[in-house]
């Protein structure tokens, strides 16, 4: 991943405008790489890295061997091939929680039987939807419709172009109830392909197989679509259905072809002989997509590597969230020519805030440097409304263990330090990037920009965890309250259990785990969208607004 990262920012996704050379001073960086601790630290960081490579080569197999041969026997590409010849050559993908689903169903789900992530098709970026017919065969399970779902929404927050490569047989049925009635189940995907529409965010969709009773509805919302001949099929019951509800006898190509849907029934607008075909097809939709309206600003510096190695991230973090660092090593190994320009460095000493540049794109830095106390949430909140009127992006960098509790921090007021804190973060009007470093327990989550704080973008290293409070502390709450000591270790497993970025990642807590070493390159990707702005003259609405409803004016594109 990191080498197509470095291809991304580099030569696709940044233009470099306006550039001009960045000065603040360079951070220095006392580290020994030969110290005990820090081998013993990058021992451990090294093994849980190998084991999350492998954890992704595993869900990159799909629904493995057989059900690939099938596929193909069928004369079909398998869905990363799909993938790879929709992509410009030798241009980078950055795919989104390849470790959905991941040991959450009794049965293997890889990726939660779909690939999402950017990449660039015909020099445009755009986002990615692929079914995953290789496991079982594409059907949406409660986890599938939340990764489609967050894949629109940064979509519609970077502005970007949607295909969507279909092939499903729809929903889960066995799952239904946690797939079809809600708000943000199944039929959410199709009112935002509406919203998009409307947005004048292109909506296209290339069908490869089956794509049946809400899954039809994909094709028949978007904007342009493709149809593969004798393969493709789009209907709303397929024929079992159909002869139980009506008597009629009829086959899968007659009831919903490829042939009779694009010259009988419009539901389709481009047949293409075969796979390949269709992908080259919708290749020339994107390419002449003409002004869609977001456009990237591009970098404000010339982007500079930074002085220390990257590699070093391993021996300075280490996996045991007990052990402490200075988060500015880490700013090192990420910032443009390891500068960073700080900002009340001598108040709230436990907090970091401060300008760098990512890749050439400024970037505002709030890091956890110790336990948060009064002065630094208000050091935290005076620089974020500085970013705010300023319109520099934020990116947080998280290793919180939360606010200072006890009689002096309350009588000092942190939960009303604390609070403004989490309502700067809440209401700042500038993109925000949240890479988890460390820990990210408590309320500390919040002002961290965690999930629920709309993030772009939310990364964990494989290290990372999440969750209210330390295990430890928790069970010994929970044993305390309840006045069950036996509940004590059983509940601290659970809780360690649930607190890994395995298991977040797994629920699409986040959008992936990255590697340490591949953090400058994600976070410059995600600056680079962030970039992206729809010009105002247009008129309807703006990438980054935070409301959906009633942000698009008309109705978008009618299939006719
Ligand atoms: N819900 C749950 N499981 C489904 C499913 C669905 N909608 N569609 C397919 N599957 C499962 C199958 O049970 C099978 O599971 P298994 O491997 O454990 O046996 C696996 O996916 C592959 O299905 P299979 O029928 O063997 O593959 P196929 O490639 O020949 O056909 C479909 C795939 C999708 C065309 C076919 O399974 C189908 O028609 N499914 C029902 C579609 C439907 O009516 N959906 C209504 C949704 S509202």
């Amino acid at each position: 991943m990191q080498s197509v990262l470095k291809r991304a920012t580099r030569s696709s996704i940044v233009c470099v405008r306006r550039s001009r050379k960045y000065h603040a001073s360079v951070l220095p960086s006392l580290i020994s790489s030969t110290s005990p601790e820090f081998r013993q630290k990058a021992d451990a960081m090294d093994l849980l890295v190998a084991d999350l490579e492998a954890r992704l080569e595993h869900a990159r197999q799909g629904g493995g061997p057989k059900a690939a041969e099938r596929m193909r026997g069928r004369g079909k590409k398998l869905p990363r091939e799909r993938l790879s010849l929709l992509l410009d050559p030798h241009t980078p993908f950055l795919e989104l929680s390849p470790l959905a689903a991941h040991e959450v169903y009794p049965e293997h789900i890889p990726g939660a039987g779909m690939i999402t992530g950017i990449g660039r098709i015909s020099g445009r970026e755009c986002m990615v939807v692929v079914n995953d017919a290789t496991v079982k065969g594409g059907s949406y399970y409660p986890l599938t419709v939340k990764k489609h779902l967050r894949a629109q929404e940064i979509a519609r927050e970077h502005g970007l172009p949607c295909v969507y490569v279909v092939e499903s047989g729809g929903a889960a049925l066995p799952h239904q109830a946690n797939v079809f009635p809600d708000k943000e189940h199944f039929g959410r995907i199709f009112y935002n392909m509406a919203q998009m529409s409307a947005l004048g965010i292109p909506q296209i969709a290339l069908v490869h197989g089956i794509s049946v009773a809400g899954g039809a509805y994909v094709p028949a919302m978007a904007d342009e679509n493709v149809i593969v001949a004798e393969q493709g099929r789009i209907f709303l019951a397929g024929p079992p259905l159909v002869k139980a509800a009506t008597g009629e006898e009829v086959d899968e190509e007659t009831l919903g072809g490829g042939l009779m849907h694009s010259s009988e029934s419009g539901v389709t607008d481009h047949l293409a002989r075969d796979d390949e075909h269709a992908i080259a097809l919708a290749r020339g939709i994107i390419g002449d997509l003409g002004i869609t309206g977001w456009q990237s600003t591009g970098p404000s510096a010339v982007p500079e590597d930074p002085v220390y190695p990257a590699s070093e991230l391993h021996g300075i973090v280490g996996t045991d969230s007990r052990q402490a660092f200075d988060m500015r090593d880490v700013i090192a190994r990420i910032a443009d020519g390891s500068r960073f320009r700080e900002f009340k460095k001598e108040y709230g000493t436990t907090m970091i805030t401060g300008f760098a540049h990512v890749h050439g794109y400024q970037v505002g830095i709030v890091a956890n440097n110790g336990i948060l106390f009064s002065p630094s949430a208000l050091k935290a909140t005076h620089f974020i409304q500085l970013c705010s009127q300023r319109q520099i992006p934020l990116l947080f960098l998280v290793n919180v263990t939360g606010y200072m509790v006890g009689s002096k921090a309350e009588r000092g007021g942190i939960a009303k330090d604390g609070a403004k804190m989490v309502r700067a973060v809440a209401c700042a009007n500038v993109p925000k990037l949240t890479v988890i470093v460390g820990g990210s327990f408590g309320a500390g989550n919040y002002g961290m920009a965690g999930r629920a704080y709309s993030p772009r973008f939310l990364w964990m290293w494989p290290n990372a965890k999440v969750s209210v409070m330390g295990s430890g502390q928790l069970s010994q709450v929970m044993a305390t309250v309840s006045k069950d000591p036996s509940q004590h270790s059983s509940l601290k497993a659970d809780i360690e259990a649930q607190s890994t970025a395995l298991y977040s990642s797994a629920r699409l807590w986040d959008d992936g785990i990255i590697k340490p070493t591949d953090t400058r390159d994600v976070v410059g990707l995600g600056l680079a969208l962030a970039a992206r702005e729809r010009p105002t003259s247009r008129g309807r609405g703006s990438a980054g607004s935070t409301t959906w409803d009633g942000d698009g004016k008309g109705f978008g594109v009618f299939r006719m």
